[in-house]
């Protein structure tokens, strides 16, 4: 986030909203940011440093060891405090820091001694040494996770930023998308476009999986060499002052064939059926399971599938082929946000057990929307489900694709009360599966 006055005004808005949404009471909220983890061995290298995303939102800068406090109680310019750490020289000198703006960190425990019969929450990385109350605590993350739900201007100008270079990544592929290219060398082309359309760094481990690989589904690149025929599945991000695109999109390297074709139009088609179901007040769940039905009923006609949709989605049988949700809340990281409305508790059907978010859709939610269908060997040749879907599934033509892979097809969707805004729709699906 860049300190412009504009950006300070939307950070104080941002401020202003959570201290409303909190649980009634008067408790200090505490932010803090987290401190560098070093590598397990002896070394003086640590993890990739990234602030907490409660911290960042609300404070507005990465800061190894900052902490946010807010006292409700304050004078109002008052109210909220950023603790920063000292520069110190080995981090002038090694790593060319420069002092972060806010009060020292060395002033926080004589501001907190003066509020010691307070009650503390705390919506960050645990604090050493300050004892916070537990309940309070998960009813304030909770008001606080579904208040940064809707993204506001700042958020949603850095997630087109993000897209827009993560669309010069899938584009810089396009000419590479061939036989004989590697899964690394997709990666790399891929990587270097997001840098060079101006990402930072990529929002997830970049996913290159080709033809069984595309079936695993967080699949890391290795060196396999794509062959004439096969999917390429790749789902990457590129990320920008911590926001981040998730995109997918399956192609085949050469010529598909009609079962592949068959597959990718039933994924597609499930895709943008979900993606007009986007709008304000829709259950997610609801589309979920509209998109299980589609992916279904696509598998009945393909002949894998046999049966009515709804009754084979009412017996979980969608889940042997599309084993994940429909998609999450997407920006501030890769799982911006994600869970339930508050009040719900956890839906024990054991097909929603990947679906990371269980609320309606409200204006300012930016989710991903994300159908596939896979021939993961781990589920297909599992023989208790051979069994109990002995009657649902043709094995015997499932038999001769367990080595296709996958197709998955992800883009981004912000609601809007005129509908939905598909943010990704620059990065080209409709022609990916026509042979490259
Ligand atoms: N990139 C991982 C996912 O789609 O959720
Ligand atoms: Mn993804
Ligand atoms: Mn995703």
């Amino acid at each position: 986030m860049n300190e412009n006055p504009a950006d300070l005004a939307s950070l104080n808005a941002r401020r202003l909203r959570i201290a409303d949404a909190l649980p009634p009471g008067d408790a200090v909220l505490l932010a803090g940011a987290g401190t560098p983890v070093p590598l397990p061995e002896e070394s003086d290298q640590t993890y990739p440093f990234r602030s907490h995303a409660h911290y960042y939102y609300l404070a507005g800068h990465e800061c190894a060891g900052g902490l946010l406090a807010y006292d409700p109680q304050a004078p109002a310019a008052e109210q909220w405090v950023s603790f920063v750490p000292a520069v110190t020289e080995a981090g002038q000198i090694w790593e060319g820091r420069t002092q972060t703006p806010g009060r020292p960190l060395a002033d926080f425990p004589q501001w907190l001694e003066a509020r010691r019969h307070r009650t503390l929450v705390s919506i960050g990385a645990p604090i050493p040494g300050v004892a916070t109350d537990a309940a309070l605590n998960s009813a304030t993350l909770e008001a606080v996770r579904h208040a940064r739900r809707p993204k506001d201007q700042m958020e949603i100008a850095l997630a087109r930023r993000a897209i827009a270079a993560t669309a010069v990544g899938f584009e810089a592929i396009r000419a590479h998308l061939r036989p004989g290219v590697t899964e690394r060398s997709l990666q790399i082309e891929l990587e270097a476009g997001f840098f060079r359309g101006g990402g930072t760094r990529t929002g997830y481990s970049t996913i290159v999986g080709s033809g069984p690989n595309s079936a695993v589904l967080h699949f890391e690149p290795s060196s396999r060499i794509v062959r004439e025929g096969e999917f390429v599945l790749v789902d990457a991000g590129a990320e920008l002052d911590r926001y981040t695109a998730d995109v997918t999109r399956t192609y085949v390297a050469g010529t598909p064939n009609p079962f592949q074709r068959d597959l990718y139009q039933v994924v597609l088609e499930a895709e943008e059926r979900a993606i007009r179901r986007c709008v304000v007040g829709a259950e997610w769940k609801d589309i979920h399971f509209a998109a299980a039905h589609d992916l279904t009923a696509g598998l009945v006609a393909m002949g894998v599938l046999r049966g009515e949709p709804a009754s084979l989605v009412e017996q979980e049988a969608h889940t042997l082929f599309f084993p994940h949700g429909i998609g999450h809340l997407v920006g501030l990281g890769v799982r911006d946000a994600s869970g339930r409305q508050p009040g719900r508790t956890r839906d024990p059907r054991p097909s929603l057990q990947s679906l990371r978010l269980d609320l309606p859709l409200a204006a300012g939610y930016l989710v991903t929307v994300e159908p596939g269908i896979y021939f993961i060997p781990a589920l297909l040749n599992d023989a208790a489900r051979r069994s109990r879907f002995a009657h649902q599934v043709r094995w015997e033509l499932v038999d001769q694709h367990l080595a296709l892979g996958g197709v998955r097809i992800e883009d981004n969707v912000l609601i809007t009360p005129e509908g939905p805004d598909v943010l990704t729709s620059a990065i080209p699906k409709s022609e990916s599966c026509r042979g490259l």
